[in-house]
């Protein structure tokens, strides 16, 4: 259940009309609180309307601050959105501040916003690139984390997600690069779990393909061929994975911390059949 705990700075530091507006907003003063990170679109939006509809009050963070307003006025009064960099250690900082600022608390963080600008063999990735997608995808997650630990969590508890891939367990064709780094994410959970329990949880969601922009490039065209050869038949929508995001953020996963769930129709269990 809610802890409720009264807010200590509504509005105080909220820096448009709208953070403003949502600080006051009645009925749910004391709600949980959440941040997504790359929350704009695909299954990062799939994971705001999830924790927004089962209550929360949510920020969600993009780079492109047009289409980020175009999510918050879609899920209404219980968001606000701060524009940035998710990798950007001065945009971390702002998010924490801001929503501090707005709501007094920072009770689930979902580190959703990743990339993969790395197609191919990892053999023939340059250097620069891997590093630029580590730190996207894996230093990300560990700012916010340590952002959210140090304004809200270490106190008062909460949970993390990251959100890592079915690449991040084991060798891919062309998803190498990418899969070093969300393997790397996979670790990086087990590592806070360790270290924020017993306040705080961390897990981890690994899924297949989910129709999103980002996983275009790996189905569209051949949906229908794809989808056979994953055991449900199909491939997975942002809110298969918003749902576990909404669990592992609940009462209901209470004695689950470090764990990876994996959301991925099937597919992995036809490995090594082919
Ligand atoms: N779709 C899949 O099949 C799949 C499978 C496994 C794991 N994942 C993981 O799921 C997460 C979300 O992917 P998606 O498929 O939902 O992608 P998507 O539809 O392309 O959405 C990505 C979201 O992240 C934001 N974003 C991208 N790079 C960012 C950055 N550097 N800083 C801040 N925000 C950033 C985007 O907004 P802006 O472009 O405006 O910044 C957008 O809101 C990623 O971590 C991805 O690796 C996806």
């Amino acid at each position: 259940m809610w802890r409720v705990v009264p807010l200590t700075d509504a509005d105080g530091g909220a820096r448009t009309a709208h953070e403003a507006r949502a600080g006051r907003e009645q009925g749910r003063d004391g709600a949980p609180v959440a941040v997504v990170t790359g929350g704009s679109r695909g299954i990062g939006l799939g994971v705001a309307r999830a924790l927004i509809a089962r209550g929360d009050r949510v920020c969600v963070t993009g780079r492109d601050a047009e289409r980020l307003a175009e999510a918050v006025a879609e899920l209404g009064p219980h968001a606000m959105g701060v524009a940035g960099k998710a990798h950007d250690p001065a945009h971390q900082a702002e998010v924490v501040e801001r929503v501090m600022a707005a709501w007094g608390r920072l009770d689930h963080l979902v580190n959703n916003a990743g990339s993969n600008p790395a197609f191919g063999p990892l053999t023939e990735v340059e250097p620069a690139l891997l590093a630029k997608v580590f730190e996207i995808n894996v230093l990300s997650a560990f700012g916010f984390a340590r952002g959210a630990w140090s304004a809200w969590q270490r106190e008062h508890g909460g949970t993390v997600v990251n959100v890592s891939s079915i690449a991040g367990l084991g060798a891919t064709p062309f998803l190498g690069g990418y899969g070093v780094t969300k393997a790397a994410l996979i670790n990086l959970t087990e590592q806070l779990a360790q270290e924020m329990a017993p306040a705080v949880r961390v897990n981890a969601v690994a899924p297949a393909v989910v129709k999103t922009r980002f996983a275009g490039p790996l189905y569209e065209g051949n949906e229908e061929r794809i989808a056979a050869g994953y055991p449900l038949r199909r491939l997975g929508v942002p809110a298969d994975v918003a749902s576990a995001v909404a669990f592992l953020t609940s009462p209901e996963s209470s004695w689950i911390t470090g764990q990876t769930l994996v959301i991925d129709g099937g597919v992995r269990l036809n490995a090594g059949l082919g």
